[in-house]
């Protein structure tokens, strides 16, 4: 008899399992697209459907649908298995020995529970007539799956229990609470507007409740309630509102990033769907790492008040670290999108089409007036340190010049300060390490392509001549030094390191292989190029030749992306 993995296997193929995380683009008989476990502008990842597997050359992360799963929910082999059972609508218990009666999984009782506040939300028209006063539509409302939690203290507890529920079990879900004293349990959401936070695939993991108005009336509660971390919600990992915005992201090549709920449910319903919401928590690196599966690009739009704008920076900081673009959409009067969309969707459609950058955004917050000392203090302390960390080395010197505008100053002296700034918060040294670990990878990724390619030559008489050729000729043009060739026994093993990346029975394919490493190889090491004489730029100002050089290389590298 066949094993639930091998029927599941069956039906799924890797290709359907990583594409529904990760743009794919084809590659041969392969697809490619940046690795979901690291940080990398060009892809790495590959995913061939022949071998049914994916390997990643920047990570050496590999495997099958079930370890793909495993590593990018971070769960275990067995919440992988239910999770891909679901999907292929294979029955486990059909496979399982015995043991009937077996605990509902903690995703079951969190969709028992979404299912009870949706249904509770139809017969409290206060909450309803609430929900559609802040403007939202009935199909919105059915779509978030947004739902009531009854101002009671046993209602979701009294029913999960008469679906078989073990209260331990409900506990764990986050969704009772256990008495301080004496024994029992009590509802951990009461008189709260219920919008269920969803993970990568739209599986409910947690809830974050808003209290009704009226219930609050003038009482002292938390405007907002959310989940405690579970076994499934970790809240540094999950972003509102990310598996309905997948596609839209992809599309759109950028991803938009507001402060709350209601933000993100608005923006949907007003039809901008490439937006998360951050939701109460700091962005974290694993967040940003979710939305850079499908673009490189993330647009702010947060609050402007000083807590605001001080972790628009943090973000800011932590998304140059990764190698990303980041803009700012900003609203005026102190608006969130929730409001403006109220107020005018056209409005808001509109200013998401024109995002501004981002040390344009500071500046602007800073205030117009000029030139005066205590100014020019306050942007070495706010902006500098920010500038510091910017990774596009071209990005970095347009902020300079803009800077160096509003303050009426040469470049030069400021890039003198941004060279002798320090970080700006503790979070910059760890963001700036693995910025640094993100520059190796990109060097240490040359040299595997560089390899790759030399092992083809190995392997492929008739390429070998024009393989060599064409490595000269790029690393001349990009003034990288002529290196040794390695030893006899280092070209085999590139060699067969090459035939089993790429097969050893299919000439034309091999070709093809080969020519596409050569691109890759060109467009990186124009990249290594740009950003080594940008540098130098930098801290000696350089010469008329060496901005000519960038011109020459960017032209270049235009013609090697077609
Ligand atoms: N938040 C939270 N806990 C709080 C307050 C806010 O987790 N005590 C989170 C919620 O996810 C909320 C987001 O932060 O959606 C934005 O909060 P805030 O700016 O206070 O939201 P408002 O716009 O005032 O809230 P609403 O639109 O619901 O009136
Ligand atoms: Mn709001």
């Amino acid at each position: 008899m066949s094993t639930a993995v091998d029927t599941i296997k069956e039906r799924l193929t890797i290709v359907d399992v990583v594409s529904s995380y990760v743009q794919l683009e084809k590659a041969g008989r392969q697809f490619k697209a940046r690795c979901p476990f690291h940080s990398e502008k060009t892809p790495s990842f590959y995913v061939s459907p022949d071998r049914n597997s994916f390997h990643c050359f920047g990570c050496q992360a590999s495997g099958d649908i079930f370890s793909f799963v495993e590593k990018i929910e971070g769960v275990q082999f067995a919440d992988a298995l239910k999770l891909l059972a679901d999907r292929a609508h294979v029955d486990l218990s059909a496979f399982r020995k015995g043991a009937q009666g077996e605990d509902k999984s903690l995703y079951e009782v969190l969709e028992l529970a979404t299912d009870f506040f949706e249904a509770k939300l139809h017969t409290s028209p206060e909450a309803l007539q609430y929900l559609m006063s802040r403007g939202l539509t009935k199909e919105t409302i059915q779509e978030f799956r947004i739902g009531y939690a009854k101002e009671a203290w046993h209602e979701l507890e009294t029913y999960l229990g008469n679906k078989g529920v073990r209260m331990e079990y409900a506990e764990k879900a986050g969704l009772i609470v256990k008495k301080n004293e004496g024994n029992g349990f009590y509802d951990r959401f009461r008189g709260r507007v219920m919008f269920p936070i969803t993970n990568a695939t739209g599986a409910v993991v947690g809830f974050s409740g808003r209290i009704l108005p009226s219930v609050a009336d003038g009482k002292e509660v938390a405007k907002y309630v959310n989940s405690p971390e579970t076994d499934l919600y970790k809240k540094s990992k999950v972003l509102f509102g990310y598996d309905k915005a997948k596609r839209a992201i992809a599309e759109q090549n950028a991803c938009i990033v507001v402060e709350g709920q209601m933000d993100l449910c608005m923006s949907h319903q007003a039809g901008t769907k490439h937006v998360v919401a951050v939701s109460g928590t700091a962005l974290t690196f694993e967040h940003l790492r979710l939305i850079q599966r499908f673009t490189n690009t993330v647009l702010f739009c947060l609050d402007s008040d000083k807590a605001g704008i001080q972790a628009l920076k943090r973000s800011a900081e932590l998304a140059f670290a990764m190698q990303m673009e980041v803009k700012v959409i900003p609203l005026k009067d102190n608006k969130d999108p929730a409001d403006l969309i109220l107020s005018s969707a056209t409005i808001w459609q509109s200013v998401t089409e024109r995002p501004i950058s981002l040390i344009e955004f500071l500046l602007e917050d800073m205030g117009k007036d000029g030139k005066t000392e205590e100014y020019s203090k306050r942007i070495t302390k706010d902006l500098v340190p920010l500038i510091k960390t910017m990774t596009n080395t071209i990005e970095q010197a347009l902020a300079v010049k803009k800077v160096s505008d509003k303050l009426g100053i040469s470049d030069t002296a400021v890039w003198s300060a941004v060279k002798s700034a320090r970080g700006v918060t503790d979070e910059n040294s760890v963001a700036m390490q693995k910025n640094v670990s993100s520059q190796t990878a990109q060097k240490d990724r040359i040299m595997h392509i560089r390899e790759l390619l030399l092992g083809a030559a190995r392997s492929i008489a008739s390429l070998d001549e024009m393989i060599h050729r064409e490595l000269a000729r790029i690393d001349e043009e990009c003034g990288r030094a002529k290196g040794d060739s390695p030893p006899e026994e280092i070209l085999s093993r590139f060699a067969s390191v090459f035939e089993v990346s790429y097969g050893s029975d299919n000439p034309e394919k091999q070709e093809k292989s080969v020519k596409e490493l050569l691109r890759e190889y060109e467009k990186e090491s124009i990249k290594e190029a740009v950003e080594h004489i940008m540098n130098t730029i930098k801290k000696t100002g350089g010469g008329e030749d060496d901005l000519k050089k960038v011109q020459a290389l960017s032209i270049k590298l235009r013609g090697v992306s077609i």
